[in-house]
């Protein structure tokens, strides 16, 4: 199912927490909404599911209007087709899993049939046997998983998840991220996914939207994300980053030599401040020469308080808005000096 929202927003209390936005979620794709807490990304997928009612604005499913503020059209949740999987998995307590999976069906459906699609939807995700059990007989991954196969099993145009993972330990968190990331693909389902871990939104996305405070700053693929992030806050939320001017210009560690590979390559002094062993190699913190402190990766050992030099060949900088500013000219003027 394609999603357009345009001109969607929200204030509550006359606190804007959604400004006024415009966004696509492609069929067949995997969307994830990355921001910190409180920038807006669970009030926009409510919206979407009809769960919150926005300001103002319009919201398309297929071409269809779901909701529009100016022609008084808002379709009911249950009338979206979309299936919503969250963070506390929100599963009744008081029925097996069975008729936590079965529940979400269509009512009127033969009964075979309806047990086909329940038994269909527990073995996608593994949980066959476990039919007769309570919430509270599984462990927090299989209770994920049966929210997971509820939400699925009707089949929906989308499916919506809201920090799934978060109350997972990590090594859990990693399982549950591969696992449902291949389901939803095998599926072909359009999925948005909300989270505030850019390691999630990464590994898992076709598209990330990159959110703060109520509004989207970027919205790319996570290659384009990371290597050409648009703003200052993207470059600084996603991976780590060395700032050759403030706000306007840096380069990835993964970028930094500390030998000189081309002509043209900029060199920049500093002084080792630490050292962190990350088992394939070494994470090494520098004060830079009248700039901050940059990330660098070294296959041995460093010692605190060495002085270096750091090269930067001028392709590897990604420059963001008012790259031109004098201060970008001159620093990089300082660096060819050295
Ligand atoms: N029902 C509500 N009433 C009042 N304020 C709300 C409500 N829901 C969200 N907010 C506020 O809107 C802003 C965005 O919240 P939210 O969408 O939950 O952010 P996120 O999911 O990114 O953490 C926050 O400042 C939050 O406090
Ligand atoms: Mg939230």
């Amino acid at each position: 199912m394609k999603l357009e929202m345009t001109g969607i927003q929200k204030s509550f209390n006359q606190t804007p927490a959604l400004l006024p936005t415009d966004l696509t979620l492609e069929h067949g794709k995997f969307t994830t909404l990355l921001g910190p807490s409180g920038c807006g990304k669970t009030t926009l997928l409510r919206m979407l599911a009809g769960l919150e009612q926005p300001d103002a604005g319009e919201i398309r499913a297929d071409g269809q209007c779901i909701y529009s503020a100016a022609k008084r059209i808002d379709i009911p949740t249950h009338k979206r087709n979309l299936g919503m999987v969250f963070q506390d998995f929100a599963l009744w307590p008081h029925m097996t899993v069975y008729e936590n999976v079965a529940f979400g069906l269509k009512a009127g459906k033969q009964k075979s049939d309806l047990r086909q699609k329940v038994n269909e939807a527990l073995g996608m995700v593994r949980l066959q046997g476990m039919e007769d059990r309570y919430p509270h007989q599984l462990s927090g991954g299989q209770q994920q998983r049966v929210a997971f196969a509820r939400a699925v099993a009707v089949r929906p145009g989308v499916i919506l998840f809201d920090e799934p993972l978060s109350a997972l330990d990590a090594v859990l968190r990693e399982e549950m991220r591969i696992e449902m990331m291949s389901l939803v693909r095998d599926m072909g389902l359009t999925a948005l996914y909300v989270t505030h871990d850019q390691i999630e939104a990464m590994s898992m996305s076709d598209e990330i939207v990159v959110m703060q405070k109520g509004r989207i700053l970027q919205k790319g693929s996570p290659e384009t994300i990371y290597s050409a992030p648009s703003d200052p806050y993207v470059a600084s939320f996603i991976g780590k980053s060395n700032w050759l001017t403030p706000n306007q210009s840096m380069v990835r560690p993964e970028h930094v030599t500390w030998n000189k590979t081309g002509h043209d390559d900029l060199c920049y002094p500093g002084t080792v401040l630490s050292v962190s062993y990350v088992g394939e190699r070494y994470e090494v913190r520098v004060q830079m020469e009248g700039l901050g402190v940059w990330t660098a990766y070294m296959n041995q050992r460093m010692c605190v308080g060495e002085r270096v030099q750091l090269y930067v060949a001028p392709e590897r900088i990604c420059r963001m808005d008012g790259y031109d500013h004098p201060s970008m000219k001159q620093n990089e003027a300082i660096a060819v000096a050295y």
